[in-house]
């Protein structure tokens, strides 16, 4: 084992050239990527911090199968300012165009697949070129999986076109576990639909806490999973939906409605920021939420 640091084994190497001075290695932070390529790394390195390892993503892609849901009525006004405090923005290209600046140089996790919406049997998806995720330097291509739907097979195929495109051009693939009615949202579905997603190529997965077993949902998906907020909850329980999550292993949160539902939508992201990147309780987050809140 290397103890001294290569400064130092440079100044006691015989010439200055460094020969006999092991070469320096850079084992990667983030669960079951260690042998990925660079670009994916790269790119992954952009979403989760390199200090926590975590990430808060902002989710605003609800309206390409919900249309103008409440609180994402006028993007420019609800969103814009949350912007700046997230790691990395989830949307749709058509958000993406319209309301977010170039200039933030903010992460993107890019909506890539679309299809049926709330009016009709959800999940029946195609999926974005990966040529436009190069056009838009995306960060990630998330992509919808039905694990358990009719529309099971399609979406596994679009998950795996995205992650061959993926692999060819260094960009991760989010593999999303799908919400829908006849989903039912314990541990082991959920365990089944995100190992799915990582086995099919996911670089990391979206899916929801369960109360009971989230640990081993984590446990038994090779690699990082992050959370989605689901439905708006009174502040207080969405920040134990983050606690527990992060406590019970996640890599971070992907939230949205949680965030941009709520009446001080910026004292909540950045309560949700405490817990997810410096453990924070769930009392300090409320304290953060409630003083910034006054403040406004
Ligand atoms: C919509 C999504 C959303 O990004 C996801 O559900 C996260 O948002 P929320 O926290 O509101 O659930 O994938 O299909």
């Amino acid at each position: 084992m290397v103890t001294e640091s290569n400064e130092a084994n440079l100044a006691s190497s015989s010439d200055g050239t460094g020969i006999g001075v092991p070469v320096k290695r850079h084992p990667y932070y983030l669960k079951g990527l260690d042998h990925f390529d660079w670009g994916i790394k790269d790119r992954m390195s952009r979403i989760f911090d390199r200090t926590s390892g975590k990430t808060v993503m902002l989710a605003f892609d609800h309206g390409y199968l919900m249309g103008p849901t409440s609180g994402l009525e006028r993007l420019d006004l609800t969103i814009e300012p949350l912007m700046e405090h997230a790691d990395c923005l989830m949307c749709t290209r058509g958000a993406l165009r319209s309301v977010v600046p170039p200039h933030l140089n903010k992460p993107i996790s890019l909506r890539s697949s679309a299809g049926t919406t709330i009016l009709t049997d959800l999940n029946n998806e195609c999926i974005l070129d990966a040529e436009e995720a190069i056009r838009l330097n995306a960060s990630c291509m998330a992509v919808m999986v039905a694990v358990g739907s009719k529309f099971e097979a399609l979406t596994v195929e679009n998950l795996v076109r995205t992650a061959d495109r993926g692999s060819k051009y260094g960009i991760p693939t989010l593999g999303v576990t799908a919400v829908g009615k006849e989903l039912v949202r314990d541990s082991r579905y959920l365990s089944m639909a995100s190992r799915v997603c990582a086995e099919n190529g996911a670089t990391f997965v979206k899916t929801y806490y369960c109360e009971t077993g989230f640990e081993s949902v984590v446990n038994t998906c090779p690699v990082p999973i992050v959370i989605a907020g689901g439905k708006k909850l009174p502040e207080k329980e969405a920040l134990e939906l983050a606690y527990n999550a992060i406590n019970d292993g996640a890599a971070g949160v992907d939230m949205g409605r949680n965030i941009f539902q709520s009446d001080a939508p910026v004292a909540m992201i950045k309560a949700v920021r405490h817990i997810v990147h410096n453990n924070g309780s769930v009392k300090d987050g409320l304290d953060i939420y409630n003083t910034i809140k006054n403040e406004a």
